[in-house]
Formats: structure tokens, C-alpha cells, sequence
């Protein structure tokens, strides 16, 4: 069988990801797998019509695709989401797509894998793909040989279903989705927002669309230091290369090559409320967000967004996208932002939106006054633990960044250097053992759990 591989790291084949895929090679000499380097070749791609053609030729003779990639912030890299979007704007390239068996593989350390898998997989859904399964590795499980296995059995799977013509499932209906034409009231509401910095950042690609319209109402809503900036203003020339070079000290390979280092520090850095407004493209925002978010891996894992206010205005279905709606919040929360809404064009009317982008510039302003944010989610409590335990271990020299950024803030919080918890467990669980001493405190567990609680609440007046 002819199977081609797109590959999605921007390493090329220097790709951890690769080193899955080479092994498969090696392993199922009978098929033939062809890599294609989509990330690493992504501006070519774009550029050069006959070489996109070349590649949907080798997708039309192929019996099976497969989505090879590293998971980049809880997606595919922005080079890699290019070439989806290049592919969805033309019924032809999709044609090349439709009906084929394929299925996933991603390497990453597991923060929010799954958020990437459901995306690649509305992606084939939206193809009209046979999708006959995913496979989320984590990027050191190759290293061990039950690791290898497991993929080993994976893939032998799908080389079956597709021998065998097996019927897949489908998970996503297709969108179809036409937002009403958002025509603002341009009242003025303006708000005072005193000392603070506001920067309106979007990636509208006209004047006129609902897009420009929110990002430009939400300004007008405003009074003050505020800044509507286009992400396609600024020179960014490269997406994120996973080259690492900024994990010593957070600088980044591209720093003196584009705008974006400085664009970072001179805008986002000392803003106190942004407004990340952007269009739906496919399943999530443009790639041109995903380039912004991407680059900002210079930051490594420092949540850099700390302390600030954070609105969405969104062009585009999110209801019918929850997915996305996870990405975003997943990013606020991992970014350590406070984010206060979303607010999309699909409403009603005009009127409506423009309610509630008053009433999200209100909140966005009284949050930032008394310096309030929500309690963190799952996704930074996780996230925070998962790569704690990277940047303590395995990867402290590589990530000398995080480490001092990790030990300054109290991040390496290891439940074993609780002295107190170890000492109240090596003493009460022998006594477990004892069974009238286990009943009576199974007994009262209720009891003894909200002690404290009740304790704090009787001192308040
Ligand atoms: C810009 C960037 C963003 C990343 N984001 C995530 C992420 O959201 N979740 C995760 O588990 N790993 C993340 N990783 C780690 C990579 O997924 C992981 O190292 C992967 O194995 C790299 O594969 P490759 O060598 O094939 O490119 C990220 C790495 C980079 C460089």
C-alpha cells in the first residue's frame, strides 16, 4: 500500500515525531511510505501552486493519509494549519482527500493532546476522510520498547482497516454557518479606562467585515490608552521553529529577523486588557493567531499573561465549535490571564452585539480596578504539574528558563516536601490497620474534613 505521511513538525526530518514514522518504515518494509515535510516547506507550499499540486497528486494515489505532527499549543504548529486552510478554500483539494482511509499520530508531553486530536479529527471529517483512529505518543515513549509496540499494534490496525475497506465513524457534522451583517451603532458610550493600557489586537482581513466592525466598536466603547493593532501589520517572517534556542534565557532565534520579539515586548507585555479578536478558519482561528501564539513559545512556559484582563470577540460559529471554545480557554488559563468573555456576531442583531461589547468593555474595566481574577482551571493546575516535573528532571538543562522561573515563583511545590502531611501519614496509616481505630475514623470523615473550614467561618463576624 502507498501511504503518505504529512508531516507536520518544522524540523523536517529531524523531527521527534519522524523518528515514529521511520520506525514504521522499517518495520512494514511491504508499504510504501512517503513523508512529505508539509510544516518545513509550508511558505513554498503557499506560494507555488504546482507544488501544492504535486502533493495532492501523491494524495490521489495513495491509499491512506497520515497526519504526523507534534502538537503545538494544544494544536497543530501554524505552518501545518497554512496548508489546512490552503487545502479547504478549493472543492478540488479537498476531492484529492475525500474517501481516503487515514488516521493521526502526534508526539508532545500530553498538555491538552486531545485538544489537537479532536481538531485534526474534524479536519478529516470535514474532508470526507475515512478516519480509522488517532494515536497520542508521548515525546519519550518511542525511547522504551512496550512504547514501540503499542504503535507498532496501532498501526498495524489501520494498515488492516484500510486492507479490509472497514466502515469508520463520523464525529463531526459539517458547519454551515452564515453570521448576520454586524453593523455597529457607533453610540458613544465611551468608557473611562483611568491608568490602564488596552491593546485591540485582530486579524481582519477587510474593513468592512463583522470582524473590523466589534474590533473597532469595542475600541470606540473605550476612553483612553487604547491600540487596535492587525496582527497582519506586523512583520512576523517565520513561525515557530521548535528550535529551542530559547529555552536558556527567552531569546528568541528570530529576534533581530522580524518584528514580533518587539511587538511582544513594546504592546502585549505592558498592556493591562487585551482584546484578542479573531475569525473562525476551519475548526479554529486563522493560522495567523496560530503564528502569534506559536512565537510566543520565546516565553517558554511562563504564563505571560499574568495579571491581565483578556476579552474574544470571535467572527465565526464557536457555538457549534466547542472545541475551540476549549483552546481559547485553556490558553487564557495557561497564560495566566483573567479571561472575562467571548463575544461572538452570532447573535440577532446588531444591537445585541453591540450590548454586549458595552457590557464586556464595563466588566473588562471593573476587573482591572479591583485586580480580580478567577481561581485557575484544570488546564494551568495540570499543565503547571506536567511540565514542573519536565523542567525539575529530564529537562533542566535544557530549560534553564523555566527552572529559575519555576524556583522563583514556588511552582516545584512536590507534595513529599510537605513534612507535616508525611508525618500525619506515617502515623495514622499503621494505626488504619488497627480495625476499631479504621472504623472510627471512616466513621468521621465528614466531621473531620470540615473542621477547619468551620473553624475559619466561627472567627468571622
Ligand atoms: C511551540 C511549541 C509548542 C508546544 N506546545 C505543546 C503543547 O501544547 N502540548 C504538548 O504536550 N507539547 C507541546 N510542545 C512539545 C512538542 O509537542 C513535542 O516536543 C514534540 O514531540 C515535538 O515533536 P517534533 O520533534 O516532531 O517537532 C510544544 C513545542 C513547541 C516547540
Amino acid at each position: 500500500m502507498k501511504i503518505v505521511v504529512l508531516n507536520g513538525s518544522p524540523k523536517g526530518l529531524k523531527s521527534i515525531t519522524m523518528q515514529s514514522v521511520q520506525f514504521i518504515k522499517k518495520k512494514f518494509p511491504q508499504h510504501e511510505l512517503e513523508i512529505i515535510n508539509i510544516s518545513q516547506k509550508a511558505n513554498k507550499i503557499k506560494k507555488d501552486p504546482e507544488a501544492l499540486k504535486n502533493i495532492l497528486e501523491k494524495i490521489k494515489a495513495s491509499d491512506a493519509v497520515l497526519w504526523a505532527t507534534p502538537v503545538y499549543y494544544f494544536l497543530v504548529p501554524s505552518q501545518y494549519k497554512t496548508f489546512i486552510e490552503l487545502i479547504l478554500q478549493e472543492d478540488d483539494n479537498i476531492n484529492a482527500f475525500r474517501d481516503k482511509y487515514t488516521a493521526v499520530l502526534t508526539t508532545s508531553v500530553h498538555l491538552l493532546d486531545h485538544i489537537a486530536h479532536n481538531y485534526l479529527n474534524a479536519i478529516c471529517d470535514d474532508l470526507s476522510m475515512k478516519f480509522l483512529g488517532a494515536f497520542s505518543a508521548d515525546m519519550h515513549d518511542f525511547l522504551y520498547d512496550k512504547e514501540r509496540q503499542r504503535l507498532l499494534l496501532f498501526v498495524q490496525s489501520f494498515f488492516n482497516g484500510i486492507e479490509k475497506e472497514l466502515p469508520t465513524t463520523k464525529k463531526h457534522e459539517p458547519i454551515d454557518y452564515q453570521a448576520i451583517k454586524y453593523r455597529p451603532s457607533k453610540l458613544d458610550r465611551r468608557i473611562d479606562i483611568g491608568k490602564h493600557k488596552c491593546v485591540i489586537l485582530n486579524d481582519a482581513e477587510e474593513n468592512q467585515s463583522n470582524l473590523a466592525n466589534m474590533a473597532n466598536e469595542m475600541a470606540a466603547n473605550l476612553r483612553g490608552d487604547v491600540e487596535v493593532i492587525n496582527l497582519y501589520d506586523i512583520d512576523i517572517k517565520t513561525g515557530c521553529q521548535g528550535c529551542y534556542h530559547c529555552a536558556y534565557d527567552n531569546t528568541c532565534r528570530f529576534e533581530k529577523e522580524d518584528e514580533f520579539v518587539e511587538f511582544f515586548h513594546t504592546k502585549i507585555e505592558p498592556a493591562d486588557i487585551l482584546l484578542f479578536c479573531g475569525t473562525i478558519k476551519d475548526r479554529y482561528l486563522s493560522s495567523r493567531w496560530k503564528l502569534f501564539i506559536d512565537r510566543t513559545f520565546f516565553k517558554q512556559h511562563v504564563p505571560y499573561l499574568r495579571g491581565k484582563q483578556l476579552g474574544f470577540l470571535i467572527s465565526g460559529p464557536l457555538k457549534k465549535n466547542p472545541n475551540l471554545r476549549q483552546a481559547i480557554e485553556a490558553y487564557s488559563d495557561l497564560m495566566g490571564a483573567n479571561l472575562v468573555d467571548i463575544i461572538t456576531d452570532e447573535n440577532e442583531s446588531s444591537e445585541e452585539i453591540d450590548a454586549l461589547l458595552t457590557s464586556l468593555a464595563q466588566r473588562l474595566i471593573d476587573f482591572a480596578e479591583k485586580d480580580y481574577y478567577q481561581p485557575r482551571y484544570f488546564y494551568s493546575i495540570g499543565g503547571m504539574k506536567i511540565m514542573r516535573d519536565l523542567f525539575w528532571g529530564k529537562y533542566r538543562f535544557l530549560c534553564q528558563a523555566d527552572h529559575k522561573f519555576y524556583k522563583n515563583n514556588g511552582i516545584y511545590d512536590f507534595p513529599q516536601k510537605n513534612y507535616q502531611d508525611r508525618l500525619l501519614n506515617n502515623v495514622v496509616i499503621p494505626l488504619t490497620r488497627i480495625p476499631s481505630i479504621r472504623k472510627k475514623l471512616y466513621n468521621s470523615v465528614q466531621e473531620e474534613m470540615i473542621k477547619p473550614y468551620a473553624k475559619v467561618l466561627n472567627k468571622i463576624t
